[in-house]
């Protein structure tokens, strides 16, 4: 695991979009792994800037999102469909048929959750971007006593939902399902990327990467990953 703090965000946010520009410069058709919530909006901004300024094509890309809530339509403005045309598909040339969330809105979940393991597996990732929950969390899979491998849906823990809520307008609004990808499909990415910015985050990062590997937290699991590089601000860092 290779671990790197970062004094500001703008610089830490600029080496992890560069990790992804140097996956496509070495195969323009990268398989990206992409999260939503506050910590990959300023990488997706430098994403954005380097495509702007030429440096980078997604053209032949193809990306998997982590997770997307149950019950949201794609262009409900808190679905995370949306999150990702407001702050990246929209301002990129990636061809949409190319981008793939899973759908909340499924008639039928089960089959929506082998669909997107299908996909996956023909299409496996080479970076997986992933933030890091309050509890642990890594996509929406919540610390419990054992952990699902594959795509699946999961009920969200309140504190979770509480997180979240600052998102919609009260947080009854917040779905209480989500999908997400499982522990296993997220640890079959060629390199995983965690980022974790933040004060409120330094303990349960010192926990998930130097605490004991368990399902109660599940991004220690990411311990057991040979390509980790975790990218942490001063404030997230300052245990470690
Ligand atoms: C989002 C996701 C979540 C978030 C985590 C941190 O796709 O998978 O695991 O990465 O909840 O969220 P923020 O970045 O908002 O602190």
């Amino acid at each position: 695991m290779q671990l790197k703090s970062f004094d500001n965000t703008a610089d830490l946010d600029l080496y992890a979009a560069q990790l992804f520009a140097d996956a496509l410069k070495k195969n323009p058709k990268a398989t990206l792994g992409l999260a939503t919530g506050s910590t990959p909006i300023g990488i997706y901004g430098k994403m954005i800037d380097m495509y702007q300024n030429g440096d980078v094509s997604f053209k032949y890309a193809t990306t998997f999102n982590l997770d997307e809530y149950v019950g949201l339509t794609r262009d409900h403005k808190q679905s995370y469909a949306h999150f990702m045309q407001q702050h990246l598909f929209n301002h990129i040339d990636l061809p949409s048929e190319q981008t793939h969330l899973p759908s909340g809105n499924a008639a039928d979940l089960a089959t929506e959750c082998s669909n997107y393991d299908r996909m996956l597996e023909e299409q496996p990732v080479d970076i997986q971007l992933l933030g890091l929950g309050h509890n642990g969390h890594i996509g929406f899979n919540e610390p419990d006593h054992s952990l699902q491998g594959g795509t699946h849906v999961v009920e969200l823990e309140e504190a979770t939902r509480e997180a979240n809520a600052r998102f919609f307008d009260s947080i009854d609004e917040v779905p209480r399902q989500a999908i997400t990808m499982g522990v296993g499909s997220i640890l079959k990415a060629s390199t995983i990327l965690l980022v974790v910015k933040g004060a409120d985050k330094a303990e349960i990062v010192k926990q998930a990467l130097q605490g004991p590997i368990m399902t109660e937290c599940p991004a220690s699991l990411l311990q057991t990953h040979k390509n980790v590089i975790v990218l942490v601000d001063r404030e997230a860092g300052r245990l470690l």
